[in-house]
């Protein structure tokens, strides 16, 4: 006999319009053979996330808290954090985590529903294949990372900002938008953030967790880069400025000041929850930020997600005209309040193989 339904439907809480073409395509010999490699990699490539991670392991809190950083920003150097109890340090850290890494399940979401539309909405066959795989890749995202959440804290609801950006692209009609704004922007930004964490972290299962997943991001972003730098050419200047301007857009929701201080903000009041005296913290904070951010700079600096990897990537794949710098550096500027910050200067290379960064650390 078989099982009987389940009485009642998931509750759903948030819904994106969204409207794309779906693209038959009745050529199935391999027409860009880059993604057709970038594809037989993903399958070779697959892990099992319940079979690999030890998830019976619990967290070693003293390894999680010690090597605890904020955005980059190693924190566990700072006198503020050396003046916390360690039940306290293991508090603080372990709800700000909870928080980041609940933005990073929200988004993981997003990756795969978006994933999902590319595989109607991309032309080629070699496109779909890989689009397939990385619904894939995606679903395992989000069950890592809600199973390790589920072992810190709980689930915070998303940034608001991140919420608008997941609709944008979900909402594109255009598939190269939606490829630009999730696999460039969202997963660039998530790739530098994700190894920068695991660089950080020495909490066994984190670091695992965070190199298996970043693995597989540097496929999604290499996917977006290949494919666009085939596509982006034959373009006319019309198209190409709605991209970047759709490309501006989407990393001005990530790290745009002026969109979204919740953030910090929402920090700072689960700090206050885990006990923390916010007004003293801060004062600490203030006066160990500059010898925080010397030493970051002695130990080669740190150019952070978006002038470290997104920029590099819109470059190369020639969405990055003097207009769109000019939008970048406005917006930097306004963020830091101060004009120092806003030259772009040289743009680095993007990391020929962004497997091989990925492993650099491990
Ligand atoms: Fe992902
Ligand atoms: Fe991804």
């Amino acid at each position: 006999m078989a099982n009987e339904l389940p009485a009642t439907h998931p509750q759903t809480t948030a819904a994106a319009k969204t409207s794309l073409e779906a693209l038959y395509n009745w050529n199935y010999e391999a027409e860009i053979d880059q993604l057709r490699n970038l594809y037989a990699n993903a399958l070779e490539r697959q892990w099992i996330a319940l079979r690999d991670l030890d998830w019976e392991r619990e967290i070693d809190h003293d390894a999680f808290s010690r090597t605890f950083s904020l955005a980059g920003i190693p924190i566990q150097q700072t006198t503020f954090w050396k003046s916390l109890e360690p039940d306290l340090r293991w508090e603080v850290s372990r709800r700000s985590a909870a928080f980041m890494l609940s933005n990073f399940l929200h988004g993981e979401q997003g990756a795969m529903m978006v994933a999902g539309q590319l595989v109607n909405a991309v032309p080629h066959m070699d496109g779909k294949f890989y689009a397939a795989t990385q619904t894939l890749d995606e679903a395992r995202h989000v069950e890592v990372f809600a199973a390790y959440i589920k072992k810190l804290d709980v689930v915070y609801p998303i940034a608001p900002a991140l919420k608008i950006l997941l609709d944008n692209i979900l909402g594109a009609e255009d598939w190269m938008k939606k490829a630009v704004g999730m696999q460039v922007v969202a997963e660039g930004l998530a790739l530098y953030s994700f190894r920068d964490m695991r660089n950080q972290t020495e909490e066994p299962l984190l670091k695992k967790l965070l190199t298996y997943v970043s693995r597989d991001e540097a496929r999604h972003t290499g996917y977006g880069v290949k494919y666009l730098s085939v596509v982006v050419p034959t373009l006319d200047d019309r198209q190409r400025a709605e991209l970047e301007d759709f490309a501006f857009e989407s990393a001005r929701l990530l790290i745009d000041s002026r969109v979204s201080n919740s953030i910090r903000q929402n920090v700072f009041k689960m700090w206050e929850a885990a006990g923390v005296d916010i007004k003293a913290a801060l004062e600490l904070i203030m006066k160990d930020r500059e010898r925080v951010v010397t030493e970051l700079q002695r130990t080669g600096g740190r150019l952070g997600p978006i002038r470290g990897f997104v920029i590099p990537t819109l470059n190369s794949i020639g969405l990055f005209s003097a207009r769109i710098r000019g939008h970048f550096e406005e917006m930097f500027e306004a963020n830091v309040g101060a004009q120092a910050m806003r030259k772009i200067g040289d743009i680095p290379d993007l990391p020929e193989d962004l497997d091989a960064w990925v492993n650099e650390g491990v």
